[in-house]
């Protein structure tokens, strides 16, 4: 066990726009059955923004709900980092339209981006920041709208990914509870299994882009699985070699929800049974960065996770990125 822990998460929080797309209507639109999406990834339906509905709307709901359950004001807050890969607008930061939405006036706000693995570097940059003694109330967000950047004529992509946004307020720990270790490590040698072609400056809007969907994500499936399980495994022992844990006392696995065969993959890495495992893949699909908080939430709202519980997180996303940490909560 690590001498001391350095911060803590004191609320989490969580928000799905309304509308939902089930399995039975991406039947209706490409060549695909509800069998075959279950079987392989054990989505049943995901949610999908509303024509007037942003990213930062949806983070600006998550980050409510996590200030309402820390009882903090937003004004209390000193730093907002949102991880996400499908930003508002290509600047200023999404962040920073939270920052105005929440009226936290009083924080510094910034974007990363390590796409699914977003929420675990975001969780790490306010750990550090807190250890710094930079931040003290650091609101840390997974925020994404990728049914915006999904190509629904490819169903390879367009059946697994959904909307949503988590979050969580994270301070200084009381020295009981709080991040215990993390890990993260990308290997940009493998950009080109998973990513988006346009959208940056290297193929900038055009008429021809857009006809050649390269605003769409692309994504080698099968490939990038391989790596998935590998180095969502790997993260999960990274962690607990780290903070000097047995698989035995870890109560809760929270996994990015890819894909149901990669979590029980990653647990089985770990000798985790079933019941120590959280799913909810079902009801949003793949969310990148917002998978983790939104699983977090619903573990915490429900009562799946007491305090004092042990949890480990692990994530795995495009660049490639990856990553860990272990939560006495
Ligand atoms: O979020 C971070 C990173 N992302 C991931 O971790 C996702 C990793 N990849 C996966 O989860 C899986 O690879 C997928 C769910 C994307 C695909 O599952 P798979 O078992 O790897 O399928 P596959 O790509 O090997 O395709 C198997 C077959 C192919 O047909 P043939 O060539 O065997 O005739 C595909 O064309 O399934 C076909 N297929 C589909 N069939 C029905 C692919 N997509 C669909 C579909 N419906 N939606």
């Amino acid at each position: 066990m690590p001498d001391k822990t350095r911060s803590m998460i004191i609320g989490t929080g969580s928000y799905a726009p309304e509308k939902i797309l089930t399995n039975q209507d991406l039947e209706k639109i490409v060549d695909t059955t509800d069998e075959w999406i279950r079987e392989r990834t054990g989505m049943q339906v995901r949610h999908v923004v509303g024509p007037d509905e942003q990213n930062s709307d949806l983070a600006a709901h998550a980050a409510q709900s996590a200030l309402a359950s820390a009882g903090l004001s937003a004004a209390e807050i000193d730093l907002i980092i949102l991880a996400t890969v499908t930003g508002d607008s290509g600047f200023p930061s999404t962040a920073c339209f939270v920052q105005e939405k929440i009226g936290a006036v009083n924080a510094a706000a910034m974007d990363i981006g390590a796409a699914c693995a977003g929420f675990i570097y975001a969780l790490d940059l306010a750990d550090s920041q807190i250890a710094a003694g930079k931040a003290k109330r650091v609101l840390v967000i997974g925020s994404e709208v990728l049914t915006r950047i999904t190509d629904y004529s490819d169903r390879n992509t367009c059946v697994l990914f959904g909307d949503g946004a988590g979050a969580a307020v994270v301070v200084p720990s009381d020295g009981k509870r709080g991040i215990l270790g993390t890990f993260t490590k990308s290997d940009g040698r493998l950009n080109q299994l998973l990513y988006i072609e346009g959208l940056g400056t290297r193929v900038p809007p055009s008429h021809e882009s857009v006809d050649a969907g390269q605003h769409f994500v692309k994504m080698a499936g099968r490939e990038v699985f391989k790596y998935a399980v590998k180095a969502m495994g790997d993260s999960a022992e990274e962690v607990l070699r780290i903070t000097g844990l047995t698989n035995k006392e870890v109560d809760l696995l929270i996994s990015h929800q890819a894909n149901l065969r990669i979590i029980e993959a990653t647990a089985r890495r770990i000798n985790l049974p079933a019941d120590r495992v959280f799913i909810n893949i079902e009801k949003y699909g793949n969310t990148s960065s917002a998978s983790i908080p939104l699983a977090l939430d619903e573990a915490v709202r429900s009562g799946r996770i007491k305090p004092g519980d042990l949890l480990v997180l692990v994530a795995f996303g495009a660049g490639f990125t990856w990553g860990s940490a272990a939560i006495r909560y």
